[in-house]
């Protein structure tokens, strides 16, 4: 029977284990620039079979928080750089995820204070943190079709600079109501043309995105994160039939021999199936996909482990347990108990609450 603790090769990536740390926002990279803290944050975790990185925009108009890292200018790739090496030192491997957060965003974090970009021009229902604390989200300017090209381009300069600071590959962010997701669900995509309408229209933009990232990266080191049911706590935005949508994003995926799928089952962060929601059948879309089958959200020791006991599952990836566990593959391994995690210490701030949770000694 196969264990979370056995050696998995991901397309061209040879993981130690079956553990990922899933990505986590932590918002401080000082002016978008990570820094020697976030190195020695993401050092400690090494001992993940794979570390995806915290959520990085890959253009000045991808930003909708203050203090995310980005991947895209000379800077970001040297700082990132060290954060690289370090975890190869320490013998991890680390992918960065390629971030556009669309509407999600706020004109005081973004170039000469102009509108965020979207696949719509309705403003989301949601907040986001700026240097005035959480705001309301500013209305969204939609993208014409002719700037699409452009945005893509952005993806692949993006995915350059990561191959350039020594990333072992990138997943692509098509998750969590992000720009991607805002293009591919219909309770937000409201085009009409080539971008617009039907799944195959919807889906075009993160297809031409993913062929962009992979002819850079090669998709033996690319992989990509969805949430069919994520909602953030609005339902209005769920899609009108996720099953066909996500069922369809999929088989696109499967020919282009990614290095895996990155799925967040039920609500991020939060129930696994909400109330009152309907029942998606993860099963049926991981049938349609021959690779790496990763899964998230609220698993634990033991569910980890029989998800990929059972098969269900080839990779588990953890958010919070490693926030608060630098050695989390250990005390998976010896059934330790965890360090409490300080939830006051989420977002923004230093090394407290970041990098001063203790190992387990010995
Ligand atoms: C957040 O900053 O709250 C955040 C970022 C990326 C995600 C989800 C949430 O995918």
């Amino acid at each position: 029977m196969t264990s979370l603790f056995d050696p998995i090769k991901i397309g061209d990536i040879s993981l130690a284990n079956r553990i990922v740390m899933a990505p986590l926002t932590r918002n401080r990279a000082v002016g978008g620039i990570p820094t020697a803290t976030m190195a020695e944050h993401y050092r400690q975790r090494a001992s993940a079979g794979l570390i995806v990185t915290e959520a990085s925009h890959v253009s000045a108009m991808a930003q909708g928080y203050l203090d995310t890292p980005g991947i895209f200018l000379a800077e970001h790739v040297e700082a990132w750089r060290r954060i690289t090496d370090g975890v190869h030192a320490a013998g991890g491997k680390i992918v960065i995820q390629l971030w556009h957060v669309g509407r999600i965003s706020h004109s005081s974090l973004l170039p000469n204070g102009i509108a965020p970009v979207s696949a719509t021009s309705t403003p989301a229902k949601t907040m986001t943190f700026t240097r005035d604390g959480f705001v309301p989200v500013s209305p969204p300017r939609a993208l014409r079709d002719d700037e699409l090209p452009g945005l893509v381009a952005e993806y692949r300069h993006a995915a350059r600079c990561a191959m350039q600071a020594g990333f072992d590959g990138v997943e692509v962010h098509s998750a969590n109501t992000y720009l991607l997701e805002q293009f591919l669900r219909d309770s937000i995509n409201d085009r009409s043309g080539p971008y617009g309408g039907s799944i195959p229209n919807r889906a075009r933009l993160l297809q031409e995105v993913m062929q962009a990232v992979t002819e850079e990266v090669g998709a033996a080191r690319t992989g990509i994160r969805i949430s069919p049911m994520t909602t953030f706590g609005n339902s209005s935005e769920l899609d009108s039939n996720p099953q066909a949508l996500y069922g369809y994003v999929v088989e696109q995926l499967a020919p282009m021999g990614l290095a895996y799928v990155h799925v967040i089952e039920g609500e991020t962060g939060g129930p696994r199936q909400p109330e009152g929601a309907p029942e998606f059948d993860y099963a049926a879309l991981r049938k349609r996909f021959p690779g790496a089958w990763l899964v998230n959200n609220s698993y634990t020791r033991i569910t980890g482990m029989e998800a990929v006991a059972s098969g269900k599952a080839d990779l588990v990836a953890f958010g919070r347990p490693f926030i608060s566990n630098p050695d989390l593959v250990r005390r998976l391994k010896d059934n330790a108990p965890f360090n409490e995690l300080r939830t006051d210490k989420l977002y923004g701030g230093d090394g407290e609450g970041y990098t001063d949770y203790p190992a387990l000694a010995g």
